[in-house]
């Protein structure tokens, strides 16, 4: 272990092409993120159909620091969960519902507060000093929350710029794509036995399809050989030419399916099912341009069938042009977005230890307006080798606790990174080392936007 005194990184990337192994398992990194990164960064508390209604609320707790998301009337709220009196936790943890009549009621002594986190009870007030009771100081301390892509976010630091100022235009480019209409179909969650940044890492690239994803690349082996395989400049290839043009777009619906089943949510069924219908529709005969026109014929026919049901579905190609995304959106620092149509998967990790986090997984899609199913307010816990994880993430999950017992070995002391593809797994860990190293805020901000559709990106120049 390395002593370090205040904004000195331990182990820090000093090249951006290899990531100290140390990172990932050593006790004093993961106690300066947890002193220096933590506290400062927005973390996703809660999707906000889990709290529609004025009173609903619900606790997130990070770290052992532990926050009441809330439904007041004006909007979103966040209080420290600890009662003013001696500090007993108001809500338990992962525990929700709605206050707006009850308000907080402390366990312990039964001190009570409103949804405005105004005290409304002191029992025995008689017993206890004035200054002890002014009221501006028994109000719950408020923790800072704002809400984007369907999610309300906290951050415990006070200075800190916006989420929006922080993440970037990422977040309009998700909600132009109807992130704040999505619905939880399901939660999944689980323990891995892995450093939360190998398990996130696994979700920075897609150059580890070919070996932990076989049966993807089996149907659409030009597109990941042409993105990862050769030297192509990174472009994936929409066809394969030994193919006819009927082959080839039975071979783009089969690899649809294959991430239907295996990732639910980011295809979601009822969307392949449109595709499926559209397998011999007219199409020019340049190959090239018959697939490209082919993906358009979906985009619009999943946008006029889904909104013809009445689900807020918008213009699919219309908001692939102007407000573009990549097929894995990285919300800094533990949150993610898979958007393929309209549907997506979703991903938040929380540390639990240097060598063990906390790995939740959605499946989020839109419904008719008023045939949402009931919002799931838990996830449902699963050992991570557990068959009932959709195939591709249960693949991925393999992969992380055996790479986390290889940053352990003798003589591995880094990780070596393509400049081209890898670049995300560097960006993120160096504004990581930007947050532990003290650098300012509004340049940390700037940095973290270039994480923003950068999925299989360049390493880039964060500007410190
Ligand atoms: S600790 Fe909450 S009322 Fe006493
Ligand atoms: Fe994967």
């Amino acid at each position: 272990m390395l002593k370090t005194t205040e904004n000195q990184v331990p182990f820090a990337v000093t090249d951006p092409e290899r990531i100290p192994t140390a990172r990932y398992h050593d006790a004093e990194f993961y106690q300066a993120e947890c002193d220096r990164l933590w506290p400062h960064v927005w973390q996703m508390a809660c999707r906000l159909e889990q709290i529609p209604n004025v009173g609903d609320f619900i606790e997130y707790t990070n770290l052992g620091k532990s926050v009441i998301v809330v439904r007041a009337k004006d909007g979103v709220k966040a209080y420290h969960n600890a009662c003013r009196h001696r500090g007993v936790p108001l809500a338990g943890e992962g525990a929700h519902g709605n206050c707006k009549r009850e308000g907080f009621i402390c366990p312990f002594h039964g001190w009570r507060w409103n949804i405005e986190g105004e005290n409304t009870f002191v029992y025995g007030r008689h017993m206890f000093s004035e200054q002890q009771l002014d009221q501006a100081d028994l109000a719950l301390r408020v923790c800072r929350v704002e809400t984007a892509a369907g999610c309300a976010f906290i951050n415990h630091d006070d200075d800190a710029p916006g989420v929006r100022a922080t993440i970037g235009p990422l977040l309009g480019n998700l909600e132009a794509h109807g992130s704040d209409d999505l619905r939880a179909e399901w939660w999944y969650a689980t323990v891995l036995p892995a450093n939360w940044k190998v398990a996130m890492e696994a979700f920075m690239e897609g150059y580890h399809v070919m070996r932990t994803h076989p049966q993807l690349q089996k149907t659409s082996p030009m597109l990941y050989n042409s993105m990862y395989g050769m030297d192509t400049g990174g472009i994936g290839a929409l066809i394969n030419p030994n193919m006819t043009i009927a082959e080839n777009i039975a071979s783009q619906i089969e690899h649809m399916r294959l991430l239907s089943d295996g990732m639910a949510g980011m295809l979601h069924a009822k969307e392949l099912a449109i595709a499926e219908t559209l397998g011999d529709v007219p199409l020019p005969e340049d190959p090239q341009q018959a697939v490209m026109m082919w993906f358009g014929i979906v985009g619009a026919e999943i946008t006029r069938q889904l909104q013809a049901k009445g689900e807020p579905v918008p213009d699919l190609n219309a908001v692939a042009q102007s407000h573009p995304v990549k097929a894995v959106e990285f919300v800094f620092p533990h949150y993610f977005l898979l958007p393929f149509f309209s549907s997506m998967s979703s991903y938040r990790i929380r540390p639990l230890g240097p060598e063990s986090c906390l790995f939740e997984l959605w499946s989020l899609t839109m419904y008719p307006k008023g045939e949402e199913p009931p919002v799931p307010m838990e996830p449902t816990f699963l050992p991570y080798d557990s068959q009932e994880f959709p195939p591709i993430p249960r693949q991925d999950y393999a992969n992380i606790p055996i790479q986390q017992k290889g940053v352990h070995a003798s003589g591995f002391d880094f990780m070596r990174l393509s400049k081209t593809i890898e670049g995300m797994i560097s960006n993120y860990n160096r504004i990581i080392d930007g947050h532990l190293g003290g650098v300012d805020k509004d340049k940390l901000a700037r940095a973290t936007h270039l994480l923003g559709g950068n999925f299989d990106g360049k390493i880039l120049d964060l500007g410190f």
